[in-house]
């Protein structure tokens, strides 16, 4: 449940926790102390005895899944997540040394880690010069030189600001890398960093996110113009890289806002993850102080000053261009694209935790929590699918006029594409991935749906319908390589429309369709929320028979995601961490509370009738 954090007397902000966040705090307390105890099968056992009872009324209740899923139990198992060579010279360096003093330069080379693959003849020890036999961080079973390499790896692609560690490279130290967005910490790719050294044991390493959040910030308060057009205050950039100035022989941080990004789009995910993240920091490191600095508050006000102005919109979703998140080139997913919106609810949700409640904020709040009503009630309505609910669209009557009508975006049913008939399951929904007047797009986007099942913007039983879809669509969602990032790709003519003939983007390939490996942290910490562990366990298993042997592409091409990308880069940083925190979280699942929300009972959930948005009398 909602957590808030109000000024106080102390310096510190406190959480004000309700009984059911009590209660939570509780279960996730417990199984830290379970963990120390007793094993991770014990700690399964629990989740999956916990999830058994969820899952039976859950299944009792799929049946009735109506349009508006206004049945709910809270049976949940656990709680809420140098440009130059200068830069990577300076982490090499470090690393070398740390591996001077410990001794154990070389000792990879003597350790068998790979076994032989059937399709890649390729061996990874030639690839790895410089990994160390560090000890094992956090890994206590499956798949330890993996895990070991993965920290290596991540470590070696921090980046350097003033001698400190302010974020980690998008592609790391891949020798064969082309120029393209190698050098850069990209804001959205960074979270898994993030939560990988938040979630590290046997201590957490908050270090680098600390001075990510700050050094961020201070780049917002950066005037933004683009093309003599200057972008609102509160924009955080999509990514930033650190030059060395040879004529002030200085480092100096260059940001981009989206001026130079492929498309020339700004990022709207950036403030939205930076909001979430600062939320993570606080909640495992308990350090208050920093979200109740006055700049921090200031830095979270413009993001969300950003979203909830005032405008001609009639729906609680945020307007966007298309490439405007992870997916950034045109992919059709402009409008109101489900990945955005459940950050956004996301992000308003962890803010109405951290922000200080004075006269200067309180209608900042409760316009937060108008919104969040507002969305949740959106999303869960018009964005939801399953079986039942294709059914009645399928049956849409159109040119409806007032308020009154059923079917109120005017969709015309012919516009559903056949694929979603065979895709849609009798056991099974999920959030589609846009909704505007005429248009739904129904393909499957995986970040949407797990964020608002982190989130909570999902209910438990639209929780379970989403991973009921995944494994009776497993060969489609999963595959060979977890995981299909949009589902089913554009193809022929309508790739030509959508995309522009985008040659990244072919069917199956990169956004379109393509499988991509920093996935998994998202499928993982849904799937302990949703209490299915054991649908993580399948995915990660497949991605240790290939990932590191792959090099550790950034992602895999094909209808089932054999293939590695055509144009993946290797060593792709987010494809380390979103392992790294996979297992972190599969190995102790009371990591979760780091990145998911509980639901907020105070969120109606209203049964939608024909005059449930009938606006203005009541
Ligand atoms: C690609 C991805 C984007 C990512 C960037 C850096 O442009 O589409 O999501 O942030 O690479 O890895």
């Amino acid at each position: 449940m909602s957590e808030k954090v109000t000024s106080s007397s102390s310096d510190e902000l406190q959480f004000q926790m309700d009984e059911d966040q009590a209660n939570a705090e509780k279960s996730v307390s417990s199984m830290s102390l379970m963990k120390q105890n007793n094993s991770t099968d014990d700690i399964w056992r629990n989740i999956n005895s916990n999830r058994d009872c969820f899952q039976k009324h859950a299944l009792e209740r799929t049946n009735a899944l109506t349009f508006a899923l206004e049945t709910e139990e809270q049976v949940v198992p656990i709680t809420d997540i140098h440009d130059s060579s200068k830069q990577l010279q300076s982490a090499a360096d470090q690393e070398s040394s740390e591996k001077e003093k410990s001794g154990v330069r070389g000792s990879f080379e003597n350790k068998t880690i790979l076994k032989p693959s059937p399709s890649v003849g390729t061996s990874l020890i030639h690839l790895l010069p410089e990994a160390t036999n560090a000890k094992s961080n956090g890994s206590d079973s499956g798949c330890p030189s993996m895990m070991d390499e993965a920290w290596t790896r991540l470590k070696n692609s921090f980046v350097y600001f003033q001698s400190k560690p302010v974020g980690t490279l998008a592609a790391a130290l891949d020798p064969s890398a082309e120029e393209l967005n190698y050098n850069q910490v990209f804001v959205r790719d960074f979270v898994p960093t993030a939560l990988a050294y938040l979630m590290k044991v046997p201590s957490h390493e908050p270090e680098i996110v600390k001075n990510f959040l700050l050094k961020t910030l201070h780049l917002q308060g950066w005037k933004k113009t683009i093309d003599n057009f200057t972008l609102g205050e509160g924009v955080m950039p999509a990514s930033f890289k650190v030059m060395y100035e040879s004529f002030q022989k200085k480092e100096v941080l260059k940001a981009d806002f989206g001026g130079s990004a492929i498309g020339r789009v700004a990022p709207v995910d950036s403030g939205f993850w930076w909001i979430i993240l600062l939320r993570s920091y606080t909640k495992c490191t308990k350090d208050y102080t920093l979200a109740e600095q006055p700049e921090v508050q200031k830095g979270m006000k413009l993001i969300l000053d950003l979203c909830l102005s005032d405008g001609f919109d009639t729906f609680p979703t945020l307007l966007c261009a298309d490439g405007c998140s992870m997916i950034d080139r045109r992919m059709g997913v402009y409008g109101y694209p489900i990945e955005i919106q459940a950050l956004f609810f996301f992000a308003l949700r962890c803010a109405q935790q951290m922000l200080k409640e004075d006269t200067d904020s309180s209608k900042l709040i409760e316009r937060i929590e108008r919104r969040i009503t507002a969305l949740s009630y959106h999303i869960r309505n018009y964005y939801w699918l399953d079986f039942t609910q294709l059914n009645n669209i399928y049956r849409y009557k159109t040119e409806e006029y007032s308020h009154t009508a059923v079917n109120k975006f005017n969709v015309i049913p012919e516009s559903i594409p056949d694929w979603v008939f065979d895709f849609m399951p009798l056991r099974g929904g999920y959030f589609i991935g846009n909704v505007s007047p005429a248009r739904m797009d129904f393909r499957w986007f995986l970040v949407g749906n797990c964020i608002a099942i982190l989130s909570s913007l999902a209910t438990m039983a639209q929780t379970t319908a989403i991973m009921d879809l995944v494994e009776e669509r497993w060969e489609d969602l999963i595959g060979e390589m977890p995981l299909k990032i949009a589902y089913p790709a554009l193809e022929g003519y309508e790739w030509n429309i959508v995309t522009g003939c985008d040659p990244k983007n072919t069917r199956w390939s990169y956004h379109n369709g393509g499988s991509w490996p920093v996935l998994l942290w998202l499928l993982t910490a849904a799937c302990i929320k949703a209490g299915r562990p054991q649908i993580a366990k399948r995915a990660i298993e497949l991605v240790e028979q290939r990932l590191s042997k792959d090099a550790w592409p950034e992602y895999y091409d094909g209808k089932k995601g054999r293939y590695i990308g055509k144009q993946a880069r290797k060593y792709q940083t987010w494809s380390i961490s979103g392992y790294l925190v996979a297992k972190l979280m599969i190995e102790n699942p009371s990591n979760l509370a780091m990145i998911s929300l509980e639901e907020d009972k105070k969120i109606e959930k209203p049964r939608l009738t024909r005059s449930a948005s009938w606006p203005c009398s009541r």
